[in-house]
């Protein structure tokens, strides 16, 4: 079936291990079981807007190791386009080393490998896919010249483009013009607009900056506090869902990946938003990036009980 949906970004294995507190430099910590899953942002995203009824084509680079092979097929059981991902005999597939205390925060490191090499001529090559989507979904796990590309042909050919800017990392002002929906949380919110991003006041500072850069929607995810939101005609802060957060790793790709199949579904924005903020609950309740990823019937589940 064709995709509405095309994710452009990155592939990692997570090695996770729950310890009771983040170690600190030079500390060691004995934790609990390792657990090793399919994560990366740009994953994440994917499945996650398939899980809740978008049909996804993901483009992305892997090593031709272990890794790679095992990941691609874990995307292709989630019914995932994996046929236009980029196979780097030269890289390591992408890696992530994850610590998750016992509020269910973490600490990352990425050992890239494979996502470095995804270059803007594969998003050349892969223009087809461009034109067939309806909504694109990016981060800032893979090289900033590739998602630069894909966003000028993707904003040329007036798709809804959603970009995730995480890891937070400063943007020029003509990549941010060209972005439909921006999903900044509140340190990422902070680096690109100046403000520093601590509560309500502030974000709608922060969000202001963003919109006269020319971003047409702005979300910017407070975990606990909710999703604040501003665009042309309207502002507004919309409440979190509670509950009682195991693991948050993934809660902010579950969120993006929702809000594109929301979208990509045609549901007007605040519905979108609401579904993903209740997919992003669910995802933090349970453990690993891709297994804590929940399906649309569960997330609709979840919402009836409020
Ligand atoms: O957003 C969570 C993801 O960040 C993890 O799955 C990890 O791979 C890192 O990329």
């Amino acid at each position: 079936m064709k995709h509405n949906i095309l994710v452009i970004g990155s592939s990692n294995t997570d090695m996770v291990v729950k310890v009771p507190h983040l170690p600190v430099a030079g500390e060691t910590i004995l934790g609990g079981v390792f657990q090793q899953v399919s994560g990366g942002k740009g994953a994440n995203q994917a499945v996650a807007a398939q899980r809740c009824g978008g049909r996804v084509a993901f483009l992305a680079c892997v090593g031709d190791d272990d890794l790679g092979k095992a990941v691609l097929s874990e995307y292709e059981k989630d019914g995932i386009d994996v046929s236009s991902i980029v196979v780097d005999e030269k890289q390591k597939s992408g890696v992530a080393l994850i610590i998750v205390n016992h509020e269910g925060e973490n600490s990352i490191a990425v050992a890239s490998g494979a996502n470095n090499s995804l270059t803007a001529q594969h998003i050349e090559d892969n223009i087809a896919l461009i034109e067939q989507a309806d909504v694109l979904l990016f981060q800032l796990e893979t090289p900033i010249p590739t998602i630069t590309r894909a966003i000028e042909l993707a904003h040329a050919q007036q798709k809804t483009v959603i970009l995730n800017p995480a890891p937070a990392q400063a943007l020029n002002d003509a990549l941010l013009s060209k972005v439909s929906i921006l999903t900044p949380n509140e340190t990422e919110a902070s680096i690109l607009s100046g403000i520093d991003v601590v509560d309500e006041a502030t974000a709608a500072q922060a969000a202001k900056i963003l919109l006269k850069k020319g971003v047409q929607h702005v979300m910017i995810t407070m975990g606990d506090l909710g999703v604040f939101y501003l665009d042309a005609k309207e502002q507004k802060m919309l409440p979190a869902y509670k509950v009682d957060a195991m693991d948050t790793t993934a809660a902010g790709d579950t969120f993006n990946g929702a809000l594109a199949a929301g979208l990509a579904k045609g549901q007007p924005m605040s519905v979108a938003i609401n579904f993903a903020q209740a997919a992003a609950a669910i995802s933090v309740t349970i453990s690993g990036a891709q297994p804590s990823i929940p399906f649309g019937d569960a997330v609709t589940e979840f919402m009836n009980q409020f």
